[in-house]
């Protein structure tokens, strides 16, 4: 996809009459302005339910998040994807369907245990999995989420790029990326405009360098790629395309690499703990996406790692840089609010002889002579020393936070 760098007031000049209202800043513009400091951190209901989610599910989700112990861990969002839509009425109010027969009573249900209630739509006619989507009622569903009490939209382009931007701009790149980016600024806008604080997130795969536009439609987050799976080359794939984009993320606004897979598919330990590590270190929305009910309690350690945790929710808000390569191991680093490190180690071969040992070059990454940190898996002390030998295990990560680098 080419990438069509943006100045939003150029756009607006050659946007049809419409699309030029969509952009216009709405004097409730303040109110969203406070979400999202650091990166949202809840579950949702797509990696593991898909389309069989139902209203029962969201509550066992809330519950769950509760007892689990994951709601003080910092874990907030219940967020329903895609399939909770039914239709609309002659006024165009749009309805639930019979899985979800109550939106407000189940609002009042999740923040009633200290929740918020996140929700799913699209600019297209359809979502991706066929029910009803915003195209034409945005104002109109962005006040029925504000009367819900809904905290967080995911808005999901999926039929908006064959209904408008094919439909109306066929052969001319450039022209569908204004239409997308004109609907997503529609939405933005009619969020703001309920005056309701809802976290807005994007979800359109990356497509014309979103991290450059984003922020100015509004958005807290948006998704840099396609939809990630339950599998490590997928996984894997998706960090590799995170490499570059630490520069757009900060707070109220971060890059999206998708929601998280641990406990899900046939991920190793590692595999999951990889994962969970690398979304920290990249700012990244910490979106579980797992059976709550059923979750075994090495995944329970991993999800509710505090430490971890601190690391994505760091204050200061920066994301990784990729710092370099060697083989197959990718040594990332974080700053971190007062002074403090966080370095990654992924060992990311299949090959479990070429990358052992791997030695660790302390320069490379900005450091000079021993550094006092802490391995956040072993929870244990540990010095890092140059040209040191670590092993580490295939698909796994050694993450340490380093308090006072030199
Ligand atoms: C798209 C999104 C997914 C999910 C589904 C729902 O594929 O990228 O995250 O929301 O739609 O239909």
């Amino acid at each position: 996809m080419k990438v069509v760098p943006l100045a939003l007031l150029g756009l607006a000049l050659s946007l049809p009459a419409v699309a030029q209202n969509a952009t216009k800043p709405q004097p409730q513009a303040a109110a969203a302005v406070t979400v999202a400091q650091t990166p949202p951190m809840g579950w949702n209901s797509w990696n593991f339910f898909a389309e069989r989610v139902t209203e029962q599910d969201i509550k066992n989700a809330a519950d769950q998040m509760v007892s689990t112990g994951m709601r003080d861990a910092g874990y907030v969002y219940i967020n329903i994807d895609d399939t909770w839509e039914g239709e609309r009425d002659s006024t165009g109010v749009l309805h639930t369907n019979q899985k979800f027969p109550d939106m407000k009573g189940l609002a009042d249900y999740v923040h009633a245990r200290g929740l918020k209630l996140g929700i799913y739509s699209g600019p297209g006619a359809k979502t991706c999995a066929g029910f009803a989507a915003s195209l034409g009622h945005e104002d109109q569903d962005a006040k029925l989420y504000a009367e819900w009490g809904v905290d967080y939209l995911k808005y999901d382009l999926c039929s908006f790029r064959k209904d408008v931007m094919q439909a109306q701009a066929p052969n001319d790149e450039a022209g569908q990326m204004r239409l997308m980016i004109a609907a997503y600024a529609k939405m933005g806008n009619a969020l703001q405009a309920t005056g309701r604080p809802m976290v807005y997130s994007l979800c359109q795969y990356g497509w014309d360098a979103v991290w450059e536009w984003g922020p100015e439609v509004h958005a807290n987050l948006w998704r840099t790629t396609g939809d990630v799976q339950a599998n490590w080359m997928s996984i894997y794939e998706i960090i590799e395309r995170q490499a570059g984009l630490a520069k757009y993320a900060g707070p109220g606004h971060w890059n999206d690499p998708d929601m998280l897979e641990v406990g899900n598919g046939k991920l190793s330990l590692a595999e999951n703990r990889s994962h969970f590590t690398m979304w920290s270190m990249l700012a990244a929305p910490l979106l579980a996406g797992n059976d709550l009910p059923n979750m075994k309690p090495e995944i329970k350690a991993i999800l509710t790692n505090r430490d971890v945790v601190a690391i994505d929710q760091d204050k200061l808000g920066k994301q990784a840089q990729r710092v370099y390569v060697e083989g197959q191991v990718e040594v990332w680093t974080r700053p971190l609010a007062g002074g403090a490190k966080a370095v990654a180690i992924l060992n990311a071969g299949d090959d479990r002889v070429a990358t052992h040992p791997f030695h660790l070059d302390l320069a490379k990454i900005g450091l000079h002579g021993p550094q006092q940190g802490k391995d956040l898996w072993t929870g244990q002390p540990v010095t890092l020393t140059e040209n040191q030998a670590l092993e580490i295990k295939h698909h796994d990560t050694l993450l340490v936070r380093i308090p006072q680098p030199k």
